[in-house]
């Protein structure tokens, strides 16, 4: 009889899940005795009644390595640890349903399961192999801030996208003599708005890890105008911080969805300079979700597929408890407790980028 492996899709979509999917499902068909199945909407699929599971054939999975999103769905409300349940009285209530998932995802026969997904995904990985569930994780954030890889597949897509947005900006902030402020993502970390700002060649680049000083935001722009290089690009992370402020975001809506919805410092320095009192006009652009859309550049195709591969070796060699990861220029893996403890950011001591773009004359609004 065939051994069954479930893949999960978790957490917010990024380019590069389903080459992660076609790839486990060729490697597995490749070795024989395997059949490989995915679950709807991350474990909402094991988790529903009935369950909403479907096999992934190779007539299912063909060339979907080009394709944006998951196939599988996902979503950010169906965390197993914490899955929000309507009570009687109307309100919601936390309950942990790892153990239920765990016996459920046992009793529907799979051996072992793939969790595509990012730092709160690997979390909950950790969390059912520690109830004896075979699992292993593979890396997905366009933010690519998990700590135990040096890269996740969707962060050199988002980073190709956001510099030819970036691109775009130039020639029209050149045109208008304006001040230009694009948005990226990068909840904590800034690599998108640091590997942005240096492949577009911004003046002013914010991230979270340096709290930004409109006023020395205000003066490098100055400074430009009265050179006569009449434009200037900003390129900010939507978790960047002024030095006196504190992140721009919501609370989300949604019951079951934890994070707070980050997105508005753009604006939110337009205004900081326009009462410091800046002269050019400011535009602000906010890219959001479009960097999370779309097909996948041919290295995060290259990178998921590796991954896919990686996983199901894992599985095939019973090693558990695993984290794929790229680490050096090679696919290797490690220990998910490892994988999960803490984030990955940008050093700004150390970090040879920060050091580039300092070099190349980008501010950090720091000094
Ligand atoms: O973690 C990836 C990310 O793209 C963040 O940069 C962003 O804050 C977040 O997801 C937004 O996710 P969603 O809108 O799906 O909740």
């Amino acid at each position: 009889m065939n051994k069954k492996i479930l893949i999960s899709t978790g957490g917010g979509d990024c380019p590069g899940l389903n080459a992660v999917i076609r790839a486990v499902t060729k490697a597995a068909k490749k070795a024989g005795g395997w059949e490989v199945w995915g679950s709807k909407m991350a474990f909402n699929g094991v988790l529903n009644d009935p369950p909403e599971l479907v096999k992934l054939t190779s007539k299912l999975t063909a060339g979907i390595h080009v394709k944006g999103g998951t196939i599988l769905k996902t979503t950010n409300k169906g965390n197993p640890l914490e899955f929000p349940v309507k009570q009687p009285d109307g309100t919601w209530k936390k309950i942990d349903r790892t153990q239920e998932l765990v016996d459920r995802i046992k009793h529907l026969g799979f051996h072992a399961v793939v969790n595509i997904g990012g730092d709160g995904s690997q979390k909950i990985s950790q969390a059912l192999f520690e109830k004896g569930l075979n699992i292993v994780g593979a890396p997905k954030t366009i933010d690519n801030d998990l700590k135990a890889t040096d890269l996740t597949f969707g962060f050199s897509t988002a980073v190709q996208i956001a510099t030819e947005c970036f691109d775009k900006l130039v020639t029209t902030a050149e045109s208008h003599h304006r001040v230009m402020i694009m948005e990226v993502m990068g909840r904590h970390a800034g690599w998108i708005a640091l590997h942005t700002a240096i492949a577009g060649g911004a003046e002013i680049c914010l991230i979270p890890e340096i709290p930004y000083d409109p006023e020395v935001i205000l003066e490098k722009i100055n400074t430009r105008y009265r050179k006569g290089k009449g434009f200037v690009n900003i390129v900010i992370a939507e978790g960047a911080i002024p030095k006196d402020g504190t992140v721009v975001g919501r609370r989300s809506g949604d019951i079951g969805d934890q994070h707070i919805k980050l997105g508005g410092i753009g604006n939110y320095l337009r205004m900081e300079l326009e009462e410091e009192g800046c002269q050019p006009q400011i535009r602000t652009t906010t890219l959001g979700h479009i960097q999370r859309g779309g097909t996948p550049v041919a290295f995060d195709r290259i990178l998921a597929t590796a991954m896919g591969v990686k996983a199901f070796e894992l599985i095939e060699a019973g090693e558990f408890g695993k984290m794929v990861s790229y680490r050096n220029h090679m696919i290797t893996s490690v220990p998910l407790e490892d994988a999960v403890k803490g984030n990955k950011f940008v050093d700004p001591e150390h970090d040879y980028l920060v050091k580039v773009a300092r070099a190349t004359g980008i501010s950090f609004g720091d000094q």
